[in-house]
């Protein structure tokens, strides 16, 4: 049974998010907040800050925040209705939750629990013999083979399509599903091939990819198709792995292939997983942000693999995390490289892995002759241009001395080069919309944060404001509105765990981020909600001015001054 939103508003009420909490980390009282070490990020100082009394928590350096159910979704690595079930039995709460039947996606993790335990037993039989001893040849052992599950779809040609609907699975979910076709008939998607299965980041099987092992003009591997629950710009391979031990190692190792992946962990190196060949996107850089630990980018040794290495290092370097970079020489690729060197030889070179910004001038030294003043010059300038991107002074004046001494060029024409991080701050400041916008913001922030704690300041929004200049306040405005008007209570803890749309979910997350030590007072409320009006008809009257300047009709123009004459009255 799934439960209502009631029913989880009333588990968290009853829940000490400080109890909680403190179960993991150990928590300190500070003033009215406690105060722990964080544990989404490598954190030294105590950063994160639990309320009891708004009931949430969130840390002032990596920025996470939510709820006790959030807490212990991510610290757990356990789905929403997983958490709100070990919270509930935590704090003797009795719910009857049937985790079987809580997602809308079972559908698909059953169906692929069903595909690979058929797969599995498929490469035990004698159909499989020769995809079995392809394995064994590569060097994964029958254990390695167990531990990911790796298995074999026959040459038949709708054996698991039969099995499933069998299940009870009709035809239009197998091809929603991705494991079946419709042709003529219906028929299985992966045929005569090794199955690796792909897990997301809760460790549910998402999606197969199937391998070809004999020689064939076919595609290498066929994956699933894009479905509901496997995008895989969205998916790292083996990720739901290698978690705890990146954590534990504060590292963690990134491939292109599932066969690296496979092999590096299958050597006892379990902090590792692969982008599947795919660019990195955002969304891997969220999963990678939420473990938060040196990325070592060990990508296959072709060209492609060191302009993916650049594309990568990149996106991971603006996301603030810690890159570095292992390029191996001999073997094509990490799988290869350890087959031939022992893992050993690996250790060694990822304890040897460089600076991603150290790989980006190895790279830019390539097929440069420093005899030639023009090489010289186009390598000095391209250093310089990276160097322009970084805000750490202290990288840009040792590679800065460093260019000086190795090619003999007067420090001081390098350092003109180079903008000033002094420089690109005032840029940013000056480039940012007015100072007047920022303050008119962080009141808007305060006053939503306010009405997220109390039905009296909803109450007295509606009757002073009614509206907020700012379309994407607004919308989470209306939200706040909407929970007060179907519950008739609020507080912040039961709104985040309220349906919100993803996008504003953030920007909720930075207003309590912001404002979580904030003491409310009925007073400053009023306070602002003043100052907020004076923005409001501020701004209502540069409109007006602007449609004053731009009317030539003198009845519209006399209304308009009337109306501009009314709004500066209220505001003295
Ligand atoms: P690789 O060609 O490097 O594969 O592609 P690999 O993992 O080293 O496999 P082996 O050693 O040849 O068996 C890297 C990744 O790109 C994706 C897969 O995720 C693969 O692991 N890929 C590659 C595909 O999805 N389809 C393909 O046809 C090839
Ligand atoms: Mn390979």
């Amino acid at each position: 049974m799934a439960l209502t939103q009631e029913e989880i508003n009333h588990i968290q009420s009853q829940a000490s998010i400080v109890d909680v909490i403190g179960s993991y980390i150990n928590l300190e009282k500070k003033g009215k907040n406690y105060f722990g070490l964080c544990p989404f990020h490598d954190d030294h100082a105590p950063s994160l800050s639990v309320s009891e009394d708004k009931k949430i928590y969130t840390c002032f350096v990596c920025g996470h925040t939510g709820n006790v159910f959030s807490f212990v979704q991510d610290i757990e690595n356990v789905s929403f209705i997983e958490a709100v079930k070990i919270v509930a039995e935590r704090n003797g709460i009795d719910v009857n939750i049937d985790l079987k039947n809580t997602t809308k996606y079972d559908k698909y993790y059953e169906a692929y629990d069903i595909a690979i335990k058929y797969y599995q037993n498929n490469i035990r039989s004698k159909d499989g013999k020769e995809a079995l001893e392809y394995l064994h040849k590569r060097g994964l052992n029958d254990e390695i083979i167990k531990e990911f599950d790796i298995g074999f779809a026959s040459k038949t040609n709708d054996t698991l399509t039969k099995l499933l609907i069998n299940k009870g699975y009709s035809e239009k979910e197998l091809i929603d599903i991705g494991l079946s076709n419709k042709g003529t008939t219906m028929y299985d998607l992966f045929r005569n091939r090794v199955i690796f299965p792909i897990h997301d980041s809760k460790g549910h099987p998402v999606a197969l990819s199937g391998r070809i092992y004999e020689k064939s003009d076919e595609a290498k591997y066929i994956n699933t198709k894009e479905t509901q629950v496997f995008k895989k710009g969205e998916i790292l391979f083996n990720y739901h792995r290698a978690i705890n031990e990146a954590k534990k190692m504060k590292k963690l190792v990134l491939v292109e292939g599932y066969m690296d992946a496979i092999r590096i962990y299958s050597e006892g190196i379990k902090n590792v997983c692969a982008t599947m060949g795919t660019a990195l996107t955002s969304e891997h850089v969220k999963l990678l942000k939420k473990i938060n630990v040196e990325i070592v980018l060990c990508f296959d040794n072709d060209q492609a693999g060191e302009k993916a290495t650049i594309a990568a290092g990149d996106i991971l370097d603006k996301a603030g995390l810690n890159i570095t970079v292992l390029r191996l020489s001999g073997e094509k690729d990490p799988d290869e490289y350890i087959l031939a060197n022992g893992v050993d030889k690996y250790k060694e070179a990822i304890d040897h892995s460089i600076s991603f910004f150290d790989f980006k001038l190895n790279v830019l030294k390539k097929n440069k002759d420093f005899n030639k003043v023009d090489d010289v010059s186009a390598y000095v300038n391209s250093v310089i241009n990276e160097l322009n991107k970084s805000n750490d002074q202290v990288l840009i004046d040792l590679t800065i001395n460093k260019l000086s001494s190795e090619y003999g060029i007067d420090k001081n024409i390098l350092l003109n080069k180079v903008i000033k991080v002094e420089d690109t701050k005032v840029l940013e400041v000056v480039s940012k919309p007015k100072v007047k916008k920022e303050k008119s913001i962080r009141l808007i922030e305060l006053l939503l944060f306010y009405m997220m704690n109390d039905i009296k300041y909803i109450k007295v929004y509606e009757k002073e404001l009614s509206y907020i200049n700012d379309d994407k306040y607004q919308l989470i405005c209306d939200e706040i509105l909407a929970f007060y008007l179907k519950y008739n209570y609020i507080n912040i803890a039961d709104f985040i765990s309220y349906e919100v749309d993803k996008d504003f979910y953030e920007n909720i997350l930075d207003i309590i981020d912001n404002n979580i030590n904030e003491e409310l007072s009925d007073r400053e409320f009023m306070a602002i909600i003043d100052k907020i009006k004076h923005i409001n008809d501020e701004n209502k009257i540069n409109e007006l001015k602007e449609k004053l300047k731009n009317t030539t009709d003198i009845n519209e123009k006399l209304k308009l001054t009337d109306e501009i004459a009314k709004l500066k009255k209220r505001d003295v």
